[in-house]
């Protein structure tokens, strides 16, 4: 039995599911059972993941600024360190990696630790492309029984996420025909920054561009707060997605949770001028989604930065929920944040008899803490996770192709299955995006 089968049949012993011999235990604290992990992207982000990291190796550390180094190394004095990340992937030894870089690297980083067999968690978004969400996921679909994966979109452990599940699920508004999510959110910039400086000696620029065309250095671009530095760049088509990569990650995921989709078969968005250089502030986007086997056809919407849907009722000032979601069925509507939601009946025939909460024992279980529930499932394979690759690419994908459809400015009618759209042909040179040379997503 190599080390990656010991970790995976003493943990699956530790959930008490296989009896071994005496002498060997599944205890989560056994050293035996831990988890040798890259962290490439160590500050910022990156920091938010120390905690749960800690109970693992931590065997190496990566990042393009080698400033953030020393901090990382005190918690994690065991560890290598790379500033490159296709370096830092192929050390000897590794189960899992944890990516917290910019969003332009994060298809890259999880596309080429899948294909040497590591377990990946990775900050949100997935992929700022529609093919790059296409390729990680289909790669992952491939290996889904023996690798773990996760899409940091950590609220989905609010046991309120589910809760809304159930309301929509069990009928609480009857037939579901729609469903909202809207952020407000607006960080306007006019386009990329203009050269300034040089980069410090430390500070790897080149390798931070990484796959992405070059844009002069400016520090602007990383001038923020831990944890909030990706404000600076995450608004330029070529470092991100704008708010789909940022707050949409976490509010579409509130919506999705609760309507079993999986890709769109159109997408139409309207929004502010296009910027070359710029994501949209103000966009929505809209999707038609098929009948699947507990519902009909339902449309799901977009909204970012003001656009708003309408509200059910006047006295419900949608607006005052900064990051929200809304369920429309044919007996009423649902409408929540993160954490917490009101039902709205409507209709004289919306007298709830027809709804029958669930059960004490059929309420949905807690998922616990989000990132342990990742490095659970790489230990033991029976264990699966909220925010996978396939949920979560599915996810990515449609948001990504709503801004195709902003900026060809046509509805488009989508074949989900060939990844093209079909009635029109400019909109397919949107889906995948340029990288530079001697960069490739399949390394
Ligand atoms: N889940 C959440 O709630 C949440 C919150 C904040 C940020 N994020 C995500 O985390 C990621 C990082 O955001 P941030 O604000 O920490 O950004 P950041 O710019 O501070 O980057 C984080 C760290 O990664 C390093 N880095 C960047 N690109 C790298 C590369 N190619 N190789 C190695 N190291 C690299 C940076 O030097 C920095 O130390 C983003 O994708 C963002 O969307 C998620």
């Amino acid at each position: 039995m190599n080390r990656r089968e010991f970790i995976r049949t003493a943990a699956v012993a530790g959930a008490g599911l296989l009896v071994l011999p005496s002498g060997v235990r599944g205890g989560e604290k056994a050293p035996s059972n831990k988890l040798n992990i890259a962290l490439i992207g160590v500050w910022g982000r990156g920091l938010a993941h120390y905690g749960s990291l800690a109970e693992e190796n931590v065997v190496a550390l990566c990042d393009v600024n080698e400033k953030r180094f020393p901090e990382a190394l005190a918690k994690f004095p065991n560890a290598k360190t790379y500033v490159d990340w296709r370096k830092c992937l192929d050390q000897k030894g590794l189960d899992a990696v944890v990516c917290c870089t910019a969003d332009h690297t994060h298809a890259f980083v999880s596309n080429w630790a899948l294909n040497r067999n590591l377990h990946v968690y990775q900050e949100k978004p997935l992929a700022i492309s529609v093919e790059e969400a296409r390729i990680v996921r289909a790669n992952w679909m491939k290996k889904k029984t023996k690798l773990a994966t996760q899409v940091g979109m950590q609220r989905h452990a609010i046991p309120n996420f589910n809760r809304v599940r159930e309301l929509v699920r069990d009928g609480a508004i009857g037939d579901l025909t729609a469903a909202y999510a809207w952020g407000d959110r607006q960080i306007r910039r006019p386009g990329y920054l203009p050269a300034e400086g040089q980069p410090p000696a430390d500070f790897h620029y080149d390798l931070w561009l990484g796959p992405s065309p070059n844009h002069p250095y400016n520090p602007g671009y990383f001038s923020g707060g831990a944890g909030a530095n990706c404000l600076q760049w995450n608004m330029y088509w070529d470092f991100g997605a704008g708010q789909i990569g940022d707050m949409g990650s976490h509010t579409m995921d509130l919506l999705w949770n609760a309507v079993d989709a999986k890709l769109p078969t159109t997408a139409e968005a309207k929004g502010e001028k296009f910027n070359p250089d710029v994501t949209p502030v103000e966009c929505e986007s809209h999707f038609d989604h098929p009948a699947n086997d507990w519902r009909g056809p339902i449309r799901v919407s977009w909204y970012q930065g003001g656009a708003m849907p309408a509200s059910p009722k006047p006295y419900i000032d949608l607006k005052k929920i900064g990051h929200g979601a809304m369920f429309k069925g044919s007996k009423g509507h649902v409408v929540c944040d993160f954490d917490s939601r009101i039902l709205l009946p409507f209709g004289s025939e919306a007298d709830l008899t027809y709804y029958k909460p669930r059960a004490k024992d059929a309420v949905l279980p807690d998922i616990g803490h989000f990132q342990k529930q990742w490095l659970d499932a790489c230990k033991n394979p029976s264990l699966k996770t909220a925010c996978d690759f396939e949920y979560s690419g599915n996810m990515i994908e449609q948001l990504l192709l709503g801004l195709v459809a902003y900026r060809v400015g046509k509805k488009l009618e989508y074949d989900g299955a060939a990844g093209k759209v079909t009635n029109c042909p400019e909109a397919n040179e949107f889906l995948s995006r340029k990288y530079r040379a001697g960069w490739t997503i399949n390394g």
